[in-house]
C-alpha cells in the first residue's frame, strides 16, 4: 500500500463540496446543470435511468461530454454496475470518445478491491489501445453491505480512486433497512431512556448510517481521498438536508452527492469553513509557527492546548478555503 503522502501528490485538488446527479435520459437539463454553481455533476447512466432508455441515455452523455461547455467544473459519469449487461459498453464508449474533459468515472455497487482492479484492467487496455492522454480518475460508491465490510481493501486498490461515496439508499437496501427515503433517517430508529418513577421517558433518536460513514471517511482519509456523503431525496426538506449535512461535515466529509439543484448553494455553504473556523485556523497557524521560531515547546491558545492534529486540522481548513477562493477567481 502507498503511503499518505505518495498518494496526495497523484490525486488532483478537486472542490468536491457538491456534485449533482445528471440523468443521462434528460438531455434537456443539462445546459442548465453546466451552469450551474455546482463543484461537481456527475452524468447518470445508472439508477435515474430506465432500462429501456440505457442506450439513448448513454448516446445524450457522450454527446453531452464533448459538446457541452462543463466549465470549471469536474465531470464524471456513473456508470451501470459491474454485473449488468450495460456495464462494459459503458466503460468502452466512455474511454474510446473521451475527449478529455471527463474527468472521472463513478462505479456504484462496489463490493470487493476485485471489482475496482477489474475495473482498472479494462480501463488501462482502452487507454492504450486509444491512445488516451489523460488518465481517468475512479469515484467509488460504498452500497452494498459487502461493499462496507471490504471498504479498507477498495480505497487502497488503484492510484485511480479519488473518492469514496457513501449510497444510503442502496445500503438500505442491501441490509433491510427500513428507510424510505434516500438518505434520510427513520423514525423508529432509537431508544427510550430507562424508567425513572413516573416521569416521562425520552425517546432518542440515533443516527441510522453512523456506522458506515465513520468507515467510509476513515477508509478515505487513510489513502488521501475524498470522502462524499449520500444523497438526500427529499429535496424540500432544507432543514433535514442541512442537518445531515453539517453531521458530515463535522465528520470529515467532503461533500455530498445532490439530487436536486436547490440543493447546490446549500452544500457549498455548509462544507466550506465558516468564516469563524478559518480565522481561527489562521490564528492558530500564526501562533505556531511565532512559538516555533522561539523555540518554544508545547502551546495553548485560549486555555486549550495544541498538539500536532490540532495544527493539521487548521491546515486542511485553510488548503479548503485556498481551493474555494481558487474556483471563485477562475
Ligand atoms: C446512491 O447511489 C444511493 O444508493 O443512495
Ligand atoms: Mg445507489
Amino acid at each position: 500500500m502507498k503511503n499518505q503522502a505518495d498518494i496526495k501528490k497523484i490525486i488532483p485538488l478537486r472542490l468536491n463540496r457538491s456534485e449533482l446527479a445528471v440523468p443521462g435520459s434528460r438531455p434537456e437539463i443539462f445546459e442548465k446543470a453546466a451552469a450551474s454553481k455546482s463543484d461537481a455533476i456527475f452524468l447518470d447512466l445508472e439508477d435515474s435511468v430506465a432500462v429501456e432508455k440505457k442506450n439513448k441515455a448513454r448516446e445524450n452523455t457522450l454527446d453531452a461530454i464533448r459538446n457541452i461547455n462543463w466549465k470549471n467544473k469536474t465531470l464524471s459519469v456513473r456508470v451501470n454496475p459491474m454485473d449488468t449487461i450495460f456495464f462494459k459498453k459503458d466503460i468502452e464508449k466512455l474511454i474510446g470518445f473521451n475527449n478529455q474533459k471527463l474527468d472521472l468515472i463513478m462505479l456504484p455497487k462496489v463490493n470487493s478491491e476485485k471489482d475496482v482492479m477489474k475495473l482498472e484492467k479494462i480501463v488501462n487496455r482502452l487507454e492504450n489501445l486509444y491512445k488516451v492522454k489523460k488518465k481517468i480518475g475512479f469515484e467509488l460508491i460504498i452500497e452494498t453491505a459487502q461493499g462496507l465490510i471490504n471498504v479498507n481493501k477498495i480505497a487502497s486498490s488503484s492510484n485511480r480512486i479519488e473518492s469514496l461515496h457513501f449510497g444510503a439508499a442502496d445500503f438500505a437496501a442491501s441490509i433491510g433497512a427500513k428507510t424510505m427515503s434516500i438518505g434520510g433517517t427513520h423514525n423508529d430508529y432509537g431508544t427510550l431512556n430507562s424508567i425513572s418513577g413516573k416521569k416521562k421517558r425520552n425517546f432518542f433518536l440515533n443516527d441510522i448510517w453512523q456506522v458506515a460513514l465513520f468507515n467510509i471517511v476513515v477508509a478515505a482519509k487513510a489513502n488521501g481521498l475524498r470522502a462524499i456523503d449520500c444523497p438526500y431525496g427529499d429535496f424540500n426538506d432544507n432543514e433535514g438536508f442541512k442537518a445531515l449535512a453539517k453531521s458530515s461535515y463535522s465528520l470529515g466529509f467532503d461533500g455530498k452527492m445532490l439530487i436536486h439543484p436547490k440543493q447546490i448553494e446549500l452544500s457549498n455553504k455548509i462544507f466550506s469553513p465558516t468564516k469563524k473556523e478559518l480565522n481561527d485556523a489562521k490564528e492558530m497557524l500564526k501562533i505556531i509557527k511565532k512559538s516555533a521560531k522561539s523555540g518554544k515547546g508545547a502551546i495553548a491558545i485560549n486555555g486549550k492546548l495544541l498538539d500536532i492534529v490540532t495544527i493539521k486540522q487548521a491546515k486542511n481548513i485553510v488548503e479548503l478555503n485556498n481551493k474555494i477562493l481558487l474556483k471563485k477567481n477562475d
